[in-house]
């Protein structure tokens, strides 16, 4: 069975979806739809379209409609079809359980028809294609690019997860998107939550405002015991299939976890830094603990990078996965009066030295924020871009993993004008080469 495709009726419904009636009742209209949605203004709304129905893909959902009574569902899309519906109905679940009108709400917000829910790897440029006026990019980072290229092309707005890209070339085509964005006056907000967290915000404000002078050092951290289950190859399964249901472990479609995971942590650096590049950094990773099974893929478990600044700045980052070892994601950032302690976990934020401060900020839902401001900026015809930190943000992670990977000095602008191109070979249901693991001094920088 071809997996490109869209969903008939008739597997809409067989799938036992609670809400079918009111969402093909929706989408098709009701003699009296406005008083059927309790009042709620038909001409308002902005239509969804929401590519990768996984975890944060369902999260994103439920946000963009409580951040906006006329935020509709309109479109989903994943490669896979059998994750369509799930998310679908959990968006339904978080819709009901939070709103204060819960039918209507559903009514009016929940918009997806059968036609509109695509599987395969057109199903992004389907949902892009179906009338939306704003779409979230929640699908495994190396397809974010080209598919924030068609969205922006096409005019939408859009939520993008982090990372952004994967490679050199992705993190240029992103910046390229930025651009057309902001030509086309269309928001684009990053999934780089931290940034809309309170208490983070304010601790990054004490920082720029010389809260320890000036920066001399920073070190991050994001060390954690593991990561999601990898999947044994099934039979039946391609090479493409094998790496796209195993996609975190696979370097070109999660840029390893040093891009995928440990970024949240890279971007707190680039965000003291002000977004600053730096000029260059070293590194060494490798696979100690991961089990040597196929579906394990090629990604390490452990890096550590420095990163050298303008005027001798250096930033250190370590990150690993590690069974059976302590978790910590926190930050340093020393300075010449004093020592920021970054603990967003713990909620606890401090300077010592010169100025000793203490954060005072209540914690907020960051996820939600996001979403809140971006629609907000729709709503109030002010365009939000984040487009060049969360490419910067990204880049940073993705030139640690090229050190690591190469045991090379790799300077920024190699990295912004690297050549590896990670998804060259265009993507379909077959055979594909399988990525080994990268060996320091021997794997080339290109
Ligand atoms: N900001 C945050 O704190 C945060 C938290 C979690 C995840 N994320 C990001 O969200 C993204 C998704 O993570 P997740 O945890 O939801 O993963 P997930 O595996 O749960 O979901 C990814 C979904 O994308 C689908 N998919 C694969 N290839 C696709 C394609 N070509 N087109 C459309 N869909 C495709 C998969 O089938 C899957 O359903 C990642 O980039 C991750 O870093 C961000």
């Amino acid at each position: 069975m071809s997996k490109d495709r869209s969903w008939t009726r008739r597997e809409f419904n067989a799938a036992g979806l609670a809400l079918g009636a009111a969402a093909i009742a929706g989408a098709s209209g009701l003699a009296s739809a406005q008083q059927a949605r309790g009042g709620r203004d038909e001409k308002a709304i902005l239509k969804v379209g929401l590519i990768g129905c996984g975890g944060r893909g369902t999260g994103a959902a439920a946000q963009a409609l409580a951040a906006d009574p006329n935020a509709v569902l309109w479109s989903m899309g994943d490669l896979y079809s059998e994750r369509l519906v799930p998310c679908l109905n959990r968006v339904t679940d978080s819709l009901r359980e939070h709103a204060d009108e819960p039918d209507t709400a559903v009514r009016h917000q929940i918009r997806v028809d059968p036609d509109r829910l695509h599987s395969g790897f057109a199903n992004a440029e389907r949902v892009i294609n179906s009338g939306v006026d704003v779409i979230l990019l929640a699908e495994p980072p190396g397809f974010r690019p080209a598919h924030l290229r068609m969205a922006v092309e096409s005019g939408k707005h859009v939520f993008c997860e982090k990372p952004v890209a994967v490679d050199g070339p992705g993190v240029r085509s992103v910046l390229e998107s930025a651009r057309i964005a902001k030509e086309k006056g269309l928001s684009l907000m990053s999934g780089f939550c931290w940034r809309y967290q309170d208490q983070l915000r304010e601790t990054f404000q004490q920082l720029h405002e010389g809260g320890v002078g000036d920066i001399r050092a920073i070190q991050t951290t994001y060390n954690t015991t593991g990561w999601v289950r990898p999947r044994a190859r099934q039979g039946g399964w391609s090479d493409a299939e094998f790496m796209t249901r195993n996609w975190h472990y696979f370097h070109p479609l999660s840029g390893d976890h040093i891009v995928e995971q440990a970024v949240h942590a890279i971007d707190w650096q680039a965000w003291a830094m002000r977004d600053a590049p730096p000029e260059r950094c070293w590194a060494v990773g490798g696979r100690q603990t991961r089990a040597a099974v196929p579906e394990t893929g090629n990604v390490y478990d452990h890096f550590s990078v420095t990163y050298e600044y303008a005027g001798g700045v250096r930033a250190y980052h370590m990150c690993r996965h590690w069974e059976n070892t302590p978790s910590d994601n926190s930050a340093l950032i020393m300075g010449s009066e004093g020592v920021c302690t970054v603990q967003p976990w713990q909620q606890r934020h401090t300077i010592e030295g010169a100025k000793p401060w203490r954060g005072s900020a209540r914690s907020n839902d960051m996820y939600q924020r996001e979403h809140d401001v971006l629609f907000k900026s729709i709503r109030e015809n002010a365009a939000h871009n984040d487009g060049a930190f969360m490419a910067r943000s990204t880049l940073l992670a993705i030139m640690g993993r090229m050190a690591a990977y190469t045991g090379q000095t790799v300077t920024w602008d190699q990295a912004l004008n690297s050549s590896e191109d990670l998804h060259a070979t265009p993507w379909a249901f077959g055979e594909r080469a399988i990525p080994g693991v990268a060996q320091p001094g021997r794997t080339p920088l290109t």
